[in-house]
């Protein structure tokens, strides 16, 4: 062990790797367990996203790309901001990445120096802190609160903001709470001074409202953003990030140093994607509708807190401090006794303790009855 490095020994690992290994092992044992723990798309990624990436494959694209990405795909980029959002990006802007998480590592390395802070929300997907501890950096909370549907406060992130702080992180819609920030708040934090990254993976994934990207409000701010989950395809491992002009060149040099660039067969299903999946698209998130309506009716009729409803990603964080203290220890009881995954809220910060975060990326029958389950549960427990 004196071998590793600190920061080797000190990241934290994935909670709901916990959870799903320990499920695995009851599957294993012959249970059947419901999974409500998944933080990825139940849907198969769409034909024409699949047929583009055999085309590639037989015209022989099997090579490095550019290391920003091939140009198809970060023009395609610029137009869906564009019709999107109104905003006018340019092909020199965009890096095209191997999904959002190399993304965010990549931006936190060109903005963070060891001792630097970076503003995050608790909860907050728990990758965030822990990028920012291994680049010797410092996580700064500001606590989001479930009356408020867990919307972040302008004003409480401008009393953390200090000389250290290099940038503020937001995720809307939001993992794990499914929180939609208003374009207004979005549009308040990025007046506070220090750039915003705005992680907007969960972007399309909105019901009944339309997400605000933070290129609207600021031309100095960074986006983050990936095909993992509005098109289904967390295995093609595809993202990209958007930055202002000065910062693309240093970019690209952590890229072509690391990563040399993003898959070519991904990179052209990736184009697919944003030109011809739309149907598709609009197809799985009225499944998804569903499903959340559903969920949001259920938990609060079992006594789950949840006084806000969720407009986005496929995540709700419920309150079930009633029930434990640890959310950790309960999560473990939920899947043993009731046979349901659940991911325990203190995956997502201090502040989630106490929670507990349901995904409805499965399926309407699963999602009955693992939260039938979650009702025979209750009523033995009381
Ligand atoms: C908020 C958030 N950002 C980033 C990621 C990473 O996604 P990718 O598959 O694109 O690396 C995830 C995955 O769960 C996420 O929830």
């Amino acid at each position: 062990m004196s071998r590793l490095t600190k920061r080797a020994q000190e990241i934290p690992p994935f909670i709901v790797m916990d959870i799903l290994e320990k499920a695995h092992e009851l599957e294993r044992q012959g249970g059947h367990v419901i999974h409500l723990e998944i933080g990825e798309p139940d849907f198969p990624t769409p034909a024409c996203v699949c047929e583009a990436a055999k085309e590639a494959i037989e015209k022989g694209e099997s090579h490095y790309t550019h290391s920003l990405g091939i140009i198809e795909l970060r023009e395609a980029i610029c137009e869906h901001y564009n019709k999107r959002y109104g905003v006018h990006i340019g092909p020199d802007q965009v890096v095209v990445t191997s999904g959002t998480s190399p993304a965010l590592l990549m931006i936190f390395s060109a903005l963070l120096e060891a001792g630097d802070e970076i503003i995050i929300s608790d909860p907050h997907y728990p990758c965030y802190p822990n990028f920012a501890n291994f680049l010797g950096a410092r996580p700064v909370f500001v606590n989001a609160y479930e009356e408020d549907g867990f919307q972040l406060r302008p004003d409480e992130i401008k009393k953390r903001i200090g000389p250290r702080t290099k940038a503020i992180l937001i995720n809307s819609p939001s993992n794990p709470t499914g929180n939609l920030l208003s374009g207004e708040r979005i549009e308040k934090i990025a007046a506070l001074g220090p750039p915003v990254i705005s992680d907007e993976i969960y972007h399309g994934l909105v019901y009944g409202k339309k997400e605000n990207s933070v290129l609207e409000f600021s031309d100095k701010a960074f986006v983050l953003n990936g095909f993992s989950k509005l098109y289904a395809m967390t295995g093609w491992r595809l993202g990209y990030l958007i930055a202002p002009p000065g910062f693309i060149r240093p970019l690209q040099k952590i890229q072509q140093n690391f990563f040399i660039s993003a898959g070519s067969v991904s990179q052209w299903a990736g184009l697919a994607a944003l030109t011809e999946a739309q149907d598709d698209v609009e197809r799985m998130k009225k499944t998804y509708n569903q499903r959340r309506k559903y969920m949001i009716q259920r938990v609060r009729e079992l006594g789950f807190g949840l006084p806000v409803e969720p407009d986005g990603a496929f995540y709700m964080l419920v309150n079930a401090k009633q029930l434990a203290s640890s959310s950790y220890e309960l999560a473990f009881e939920i899947l043993e006794r009731a046979k349901v995954g659940v991911t325990p809220g203190i995956d997502f910060g201090q502040n989630a303790e106490g929670y507990l975060r349901l995904s409805y990326a499965n399926s309407l029958e699963n999602i009955k009855e693992g939260l039938k389950r979650l009702e025979e549960f209750l009523k033995g427990r009381y």
